[in-house]
């Protein structure tokens, strides 16, 4: 089951700046806001907590980084918004029997989440993940 939207996320070339610029727009205390760095994605990830949710800002680490060829491609922007599920397994099998094809099978994300996402042709050229928590 999606339980609700887990975060909407945009990649920036300079987190720094980007997180100054958020921080302001959203007047949040610096306590809503954690760094990480997600090997697995060469990327480093400011997770900014609005209410329920929260806006992800990724920065590449390497230009073999998905995010780094997303800015050479389009510049800072959007770049995909997550949906929370209870059991991403369940979503996985239901999403294929729909034929909606996942990109990979589930796998480990930032916060420890599993994560797995659908390709933006499935889905209104809208990049899709889903996000598991940490039981
Ligand atoms: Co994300």
């Amino acid at each position: 089951m999606i339980t609700k939207i887990d975060h909407i996320a945009i990649a920036v070339q300079n987190l720094e700046s980007a997180l100054e610029t958020f921080q302001n727009v959203i007047g949040c205390a610096p306590e809503a806001i954690r760094i990480e760095e997600v090997a697995s994605e060469k990327v480093r990830v400011a997770f900014i907590t609005v209410g329920e949710t929260k806006i992800e800002l990724l920065e590449p680490l390497s230009d073999e980084s998905p995010i780094a060829k997303f800015i050479a491609k389009n510049g800072d922007g959007m770049h995909h918004i997550a949906l929370q599920t209870d059991d991403i397994n369940k979503e996985t099998e239901r999403l294929e029997s729909l034929n909606i094809k996942p990109l990979s099978l589930p796998k480990e994300g930032a916060g420890g989440k599993k994560i797995m996402f659908l390709h933006p042709k499935e889905t209104n050229k809208v990049l899709i993940e889903f996000a598991q928590k940490k039981h």
